[in-house]
């Protein structure tokens, strides 16, 4: 079902692509952009939404979330609603695990996303017009040239059904996950990634809502959102009903160190991202079917993410390197705290890759939305 609308939409895609359709306040690959004083987490956080509110996240401006027993409810009812949170800290690497519920309804989108000030890019979207898949999607430093990166995974009734969706992003990797089942793997050297020039790279901040991927009838039309409308099955339909989606809790784990993560040249590569926090704890990649390290060293105040990835569409390889200064931090599983690892490439669901068109202006222009690369 979800295959054969998105097969559609590729032809309506061409003239449906739209720039700038994810929003960054500054982007650190265009110029140098002020540093936001101890913006990285450096540990791990969870937050339970059936407990309410919390300081963990920032909500958008127009955005106002409901909290009941079953989590925090991002409700649509009108069509200029797109409630959205966003984490208040970024993470250098890490691990994301959400228990989500998908927001029903044709027209309406789900989405967790984690997203850097570059606009890379590492999506879960739900589309409420289907009740049996979730998507994985990626950009790197918000190139939107092609939209064939999306993949669809089949999981049982997404809309009704609590799921632990999760992420593991690593420099060589980024595996997502469904109830700990692995379901793709993107590696750093992927041609996909174009060997690791558009991999997710930079530090991001997670972000979540629902926002509404076509609002009517003249927006299934209109050639501008035509590919989008297509995507997301179709118009919304505005009658009273409330669209929920619902958020029980959010486990985030930097596996960074925390303090500021500082872009120090306009590449938006992850080697010129530096830390100086201060490593707390050892996080790590739990994920026993890889063995991939990564070690922060720092030296004199400065973290600096001190692993180097070779890109290889089979595997990326990290190595280590040497620690200069007070404290190592090993953020692998099953490694030491030096050393290369091995990252295999796993990936045996169903693909339907597609191309879309984006996300309507007019969310945009309202200041609420994720503004999230759709699809
Ligand atoms: C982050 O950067 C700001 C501004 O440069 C600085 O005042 C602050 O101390 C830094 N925080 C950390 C944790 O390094
Ligand atoms: C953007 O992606 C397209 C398709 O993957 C690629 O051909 C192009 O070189 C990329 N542009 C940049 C600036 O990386
Ligand atoms: C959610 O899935 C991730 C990835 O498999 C796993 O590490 C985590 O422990 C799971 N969370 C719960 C509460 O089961
Ligand atoms: C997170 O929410 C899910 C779904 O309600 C629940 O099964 C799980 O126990 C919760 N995790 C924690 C740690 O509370
Ligand atoms: C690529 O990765 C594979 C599997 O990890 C490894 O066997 C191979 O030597 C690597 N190739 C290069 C050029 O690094």
């Amino acid at each position: 079902m979800l295959s054969t609308l998105a097969a559609t939409a590729v032809l309506f895609s061409a003239a449906s692509l739209v720039n700038a359709q994810t929003f960054t306040d500054c982007n650190p690959t265009e110029k140098t952009c002020p540093a936001d004083p101890g913006y990285g987490l450096g540990n791990t956080v969870f937050t339970d939404f059936t407990k309410g509110a919390s300081d963990n996240w920032e909500i958008a401006a127009g955005t106002t979330l409901s909290y009941g027993t079953s989590g925090a409810e991002f409700n649509i009812k009108v069509s200029t609603d797109a409630p959205t949170i966003s984490s208040d800290k970024y993470i250098m690497f890490g691990q994301v695990d959400v228990f989500l519920k998908a927001s029903p309804g044709t027209g309406i989108v789900s989405s967790f996303i984690l997203e850097s000030d570059d606009l890379d890019e590492i999506d879960w979207e739900w589309l409420g017009s289907t009740d049996t898949s979730v998507e994985s999607n990626f950009f790197g430093k918000g190139n939107t040239t092609t939209y064939d990166r999306a993949i669809y995974h089949n999981v049982e009734t997404p809309i009704e059904t609590w799921h632990n969706y999760s992420l593991t992003w690593t420099a060589a990797y980024t595996k997502w996950y469904i109830d700990g089942v692995l379901q793709r793997t993107l590696n750093y050297g992927d041609a996909l990634a174009l060997g690791g020039k558009n991999y997710p790279q930079t530090p991001m901040r997670i972000k979540m809502g629902s926002w509404i991927g076509c609002a009517s009838a003249a927006a299934a039309a209109s050639s501008a959102t035509q590919g989008t409308c297509e995507w997301a099955g179709g118009p919304a339909t505005f009658d009273g009903t409330t669209y929920t989606m619902l958020v029980a809790n959010v486990t985030i784990n930097d596996f960074g160190c925390g303090g500021n993560y500082t872009y120090t040249d306009l590449t938006g590569d992850w080697q010129s991202i530096k830390s100086s926090g201060t490593c707390s704890s050892s996080n790590a990649d739990s994920d026993s079917s890889s063995t991939a390290s990564s070690s922060v060293s720092k030296s004199s105040g400065a973290a600096v993410l001190a692993q180097t990835a070779t890109g290889n569409a089979s595997g990326s390889t990290l190595s280590t390197a040497t620690a200069t200064g007070s404290t190592t931090k090993t953020t692998g599983s099953t490694s030491t705290t030096s050393g290369a690892a091995q990252v295999t490439t796993s990936d045996g669901n169903a693909k339907a890759k597609s191309k879309y068109g984006v996300i309507d202006v007019a969310v945009m222009a309202l200041g609420l939305g994720l503004g999230y690369l759709v699809m």
